[in-house]
């Protein structure tokens, strides 16, 4: 399975620092963000990786992680994403480097603990559709949150202000060809994004799709308190380190 790395957008939630470099390059206690979810597919088994980039600083990526042999990485791919249309609207980037297969993607400021190697075993497994990895969380308004009926998902809302459970849908998502049909037929939401949400509420639609509930701590680092409680999490116990 390849990966891909979703870097785009303005960070403007870290602003004034994203004035000066890409919300994606900013440490992370001992390196710079995006060096995890790097690490986070290496450590995964993926070994061809798609880093989708944008804004002003997108060249500084390539002096950061060059051709991502440092990483173990067989090919490091880059694409630039035009504007901030939304996650879905950079994922859309991916449809030639896919090339019909499934793909593991992770949000560039989405950092876990723990090795993914159990979720990509699992969508191996499970043939066509997509899978989604969930978290417990204290204030799932910030994120995607699924609702449930008689155990199983119905739907998926984009930062409910009256959450229907307390789990996050995290930043890590498994696709197959599909996704890239339903995004052609997305349209923007109330704050001009493709939503990620909208692919993931299309899979369900069609039932298919499927969770797993990640292991060891999530964060994301898009937020002042996140990015700080990000740096102290990987201080306290580290993240992603090789198995
Ligand atoms: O962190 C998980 C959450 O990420 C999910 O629970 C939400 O459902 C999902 O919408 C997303 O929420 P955020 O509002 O926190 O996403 P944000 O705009 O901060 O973007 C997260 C990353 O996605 C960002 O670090 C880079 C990438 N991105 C984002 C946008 C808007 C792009 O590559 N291009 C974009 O245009």
């Amino acid at each position: 399975m390849k990966g891909v790395i979703l870097a785009g957008g303005l960070g403007s939630r870290l602003w004034p620092c994203t004035k000066i470099t890409n919300k994606h390059l900013l440490p992370v206690y001992d390196r710079p963000m995006i060096h995890y979810p790097l690490r986070c597919l290496v450590n995964a088994g993926i070994d061809e990786v798609l880093l989708v980039t944008g804004g002003t600083f997108a060249g500084d990526f390539l002096q950061l992680l060059g051709n991502g042999k440092e990483f173990g990485l067989k090919d490091l791919h880059y694409t630039y994403q035009e504007g901030e249309g939304g996650i879905a609207d950079a994922l859309r980037l991916a449809e030639d480097f896919a090339d019909g297969g499934k793909l593991a993607v992770v949000l560039g400021d989405n950092i876990v603990e723990r090795s993914i190697r159990g979720a990509v075993a699992a969508y191996q497994r499970q043939g066509k559709g997509a899978r989604i990895l969930l978290k417990r969380v204290p204030d799932p308004e910030r994120f995607g949150v699924p609702v449930f009926a008689g155990g199983r998902i119905v739907r998926i809302e984009e930062k409910p202000s009256k959450p229907q459970s307390d789990y996050a849908v995290t930043g890590i998502y498994f696709y197959d060809h599909q996704v890239f049909e339903m995004i052609r037929g997305l349209k923007p939401s109330q704050r001009g994004e493709l939503e990620i949400s909208d692919v993931n509420n299309m899979y369900l639609e069609r039932g298919q799709l499927e969770w797993s509930e990640l292991e060891g701590w999530w964060t994301d680092a898009g937020t002042f308190p996140s990015l700080l409680r990000a740096s102290n999490l990987v201080a306290e116990s580290g993240a992603n380190l090789p198995e």
